[in-house]
């Protein structure tokens, strides 16, 4: 048996027994984006977007990406977003049409329709909900039925981050230790905390110079303070997880800003550095730990960009709306 290398190897073997034609006119989805609490950096194997670590994520309720897919006869793909055509030779479109080339079916162009739901200007990743509800969209239209976790698996070969955007609520993407990663996945975890709440800050709409993915492998291959990441993330889950199951708020909160703080200093101490931070981020986290000393249960989050995000719970959302006026709440 040949071992499973490349994303078309994965895919070969996960749609092995299932349909290879559509089942039906229209394939559609929603799938929710994600803003992890222990951050996915780093990837032990870049071709099959396999992480160095587990992460863990909380859905954003009701922002994501509403896709619409089908196959078409004119031997190309044709992609929209938010109802306008996108170029083919896009990077977006690039990147998108790669993808659909591991499933098409021969001489089959497909029609992909997305809406996102998300505030393009919020910094947040769209490649995760938008991979995720590709997928899912693919499964209705070909009538796969796969299971979640290999939902969760082809996601992954879109996005890493998409892994997780397959379910709503909490999830967790293992990281796994298999070669061809078909122990990488992530799963819900069966929490409910309808208190939780998300604050969206936007300090900055400029597109990011670089890339998640860029300055993962950057980091990675250059920074010193790497090495700390494994082991960071390691306890980090282990508290997220204890917080979890006691519903602490403030071991959660603490957690996942420790988690992207270190996250943001394996970044720093890389050659050149990296580093995402604005001034008007700085002044933020310094407001958000003035307002904490003084008492409020307030922490925060940052992914690869700019804006941050608040974490509080439903009792202070009056003292988040004093403090930071513009803020968009989500209820995850
Ligand atoms: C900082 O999932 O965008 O948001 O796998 O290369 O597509 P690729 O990277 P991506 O990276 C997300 C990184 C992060 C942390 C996280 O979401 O866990």
């Amino acid at each position: 048996l040949n071992p499973i290398s490349t994303k078309a190897d994965v895919v070969h073997h996960l749609l092995a027994d299932r349909p290879r034609t559509p089942a039906r006119a229209t394939g559609h989805a929603f799938a929710p984006a994600n803003i992890a609490l222990c951050k996915y950096w780093g990837k032990r194997n870049a071709t099959l977007n396999l992480p160095t670590n587990s992460s863990l994520s909380l859905s954003l309720g009701n922002l994501g990406a509403h896709t619409e897919v089908q196959g078409n006869d004119i031997g190309h793909d044709r992609i929209w977003l938010n109802d306008a055509p996108l170029a083919a030779d896009t990077p977006f479109a690039q990147r998108l049409t790669a993808y659909l080339d591991l499933i098409r079916p021969p001489d089959t162009g497909f029609d992909v329709r997305t809406v996102s739901t998300i505030p393009i200007a919020a910094g947040l990743a769209s490649s995760a909900s938008g991979y995720a509800a590709l997928v899912l969209a693919l499964n209705q239209l070909f009538d796969w039925q796969l299971p979640p976790r290999h939902l969760s698996i082809l996601a992954r070969l879109g996005s890493g981050s998409a892994s997780r955007s397959i379910y709503r609520g909490f999830a967790e993407w293992h990281a796994g230790t298999a070669a061809d990663g078909m122990d990488s996945y992530a799963e819900a975890l069966d929490i409910d905390w309808p208190d939780l709440r998300f604050g969206l800050l936007e300090l900055s709409t400029a597109e990011k110079p670089v890339s998640s993915r860029a300055g993962m492998q950057h980091t990675l291959e250059t920074s010193t303070l790497y090495q700390s990441w494994p082991t960071q993330t390691r306890a980090d889950l282990a508290n997220l997880h204890a917080a979890l199951n006691q519903r602490d708020f403030e071991q959660l909160g603490q957690t996942a800003e420790t988690n992207a703080l270190a996250m943001h200093a394996t970044m720093h101490a890389a050659r050149p550095a990296l580093c995402y931070w604005l001034p008007e981020s700085l002044a933020t986290m310094h407001k958000i730990w003035n307002l904490r000393a003084k008492g409020l249960p307030l922490y925060f989050t940052m992914d690869a960009g700019p804006n941050i995000k608040l974490l509080f719970l439903k009792e202070s959302t009056p003292a988040i709306q004093t403090h930071f006026p513009t803020t968009r709440i989500i209820k995850p």
